[in-house]
């Protein structure tokens, strides 16, 4: 697991010159020589020091601390070379796997049992696979060659029934997980909440729809926005979601090296909260909040239990969903047939992260493990949650209990949405 996670990660810092790895693209961006040395001193304090001292509930020490040196300074740092960054990586993961072969995965302390360090080691370089694709994104000059490698199926014939909406019946339904072989300290633990019933959009909000609402004057009309959100609009003076440009009378976007004209029946993506829920108000919606959109992706009404992917149990795949990157894009709604939730949402696993109403706290009964500085310390009201992965999510690395957090303001991720309505 530890091996595949990093030829991914090499393969896609393949085509990067020297200069592309050191540059802070971004200010909201590390430079991707940053991400890969946290990637491999992350991997050296979990899976060796803290495997056999007692455990530092921190990241890590010194330059690659994420708390020590925050994102907007990490261009600042004296971070190593292609090559010598390189040799880290190897040298960590060497001693790595020599300390595995003693490891006892049975009775060898919470940390070890069934591997959970070592789980939890590989999601946080598939995490970092996907920041790191949105720093190429962001990048300025030349546009990253993508190592596209997979092309999502074509959707079958007629182009999605935009907004059209699924009824969750309500009731008591379990949310999160008590899973402790993959699951982080924020899905757990599960829990039972009585839903009042909801409708909730079948698909992604699409660039079609999303261009209804620009062409009835979306970006200009403040009755749709929310004080925040409007905040927002005033500072940013955007018109369009991050990465379209206007031609002549129609729209084309950018993904990384492939640029095309916008596709009406492809979720809309780098949208910010904001964007979001000023899209659901003029629709008439608002955002489900992220337990309405957890019991539509994952609860059976009729067998009374909760789904790990929408389409069972069976492991997330880029054959199932629209995942693991190497489409380098968004995919056609309804593209993906068994991608389908048993009250039949589709496409709620993989494309786009999708913005919730709700804010990114604990639920009742967290307890933080093994480290407060994964989620506790960002629980609070100011980030909103984001479910379901992206194209650029690795499998391994999203489930219907999976959350995800980020600022109302950002774009840069590969964010879209649907909206929800309450029953009358
Ligand atoms: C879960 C994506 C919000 O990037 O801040 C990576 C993941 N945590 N290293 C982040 C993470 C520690 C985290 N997100
Ligand atoms: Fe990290």
């Amino acid at each position: 697991m530890l091996e595949e996670a990093r030829e991914r990660t090499l393969l896609l810092i393949a085509p990067l010159s020297e200069q592309d790895l050191h540059l802070q693209h971004d200010p909201l961006m590390s430079p991707v020589v940053w991400d890969l040395g946290h990637i491999a001193h992350f991997e050296e304090l979990w899976l060796t020091r803290n495997l056999d001292g007692p455990v530092e509930f921190v990241e890590m020490p010194g330059l690659y601390n994420p708390f020590e040196n925050p994102r907007r300074v990490r261009g600042a740092l004296a971070l190593p070379s292609a090559n010598e960054c390189r040799a880290e990586m190897d040298e960590i993961r060497a001693r790595v796997l020599e300390r595995l072969r003693s490891a006892d995965l049975e009775d060898g302390g919470d940390l070890l049992r069934d591997g959970y360090v070592y789980a939890m080691v590989a999601q946080h370089e598939y995490q970092h696979d996907e920041t790191i694709l949105q720093t190429l994104q962001l990048k300025a000059g030349a546009p990253y060659r993508a190592p596209r490698r997979v092309r999502p199926p074509a959707a079958s014939g007629a182009l999605p029934n935009d907004g059209e909406m699924v009824r969750f019946p309500g009731g008591r339904v379990t949310i999160g997980t008590d899973d402790r072989t993959q699951a982080y300290d924020n899905e757990r633990p599960r829990h039972t909440i009585a839903l009042a019933p909801f409708w909730i959009d079948v698909h992604p909000v699409t660039n079609g729809a999303f261009l209804g609402f620009m062409e009835a004057g979306g970006y200009e009309t403040r009755a749709w926005w929310s004080d925040a959100g409007w905040q927002w609009l005033q500072d940013a003076r955007v018109q369009a979601p991050k990465y379209w440009h206007r031609e002549g009378t129609d729209w084309s976007t950018r993904t990384m090296d492939l640029v095309e004209r916008v596709d009406p029946a492809k979720p809309v993506c780098h949208v910010c909260y904001y964007e979001a829920e000023a899209f659901a108000r003029w629709a008439g919606k608002r955002l489900p909040s992220e337990i309405e959109w957890e019991a539509a992706a994952a609860w059976d009404p009729v067998a009374a239990r909760a789904r790990i992917y929408p389409w069972g149990d069976e492991p997330a795949t880029s054959e199932l969903a629209n995942l693991d990157q190497l489409s380098f894009g968004t995919a056609r709604v309804g593209a993906y047939p068994r991608n389908v939730s048993p009250i039949g949402c589709h496409g709620m696993i993989g494309d786009v992260w999708e913005w919730t109403s709700s804010d990114f706290t604990g639920y009742p009964g967290f307890a933080s493990y093994p480290y407060r500085e994964y989620s506790e310390v960002f629980f609070g009201d100011e980030y909103k949650v984001l479910r379901g992965g992206s194209w650029a999510t690795r499998p391994g690395a999203i489930r219907n209990t999976f959350r995800n957090w980020d600022y109302p303001i950002r774009r840069q991720i590969f964010s879209g949405f649907r909206c929800a309505r309450s029953e009358p």
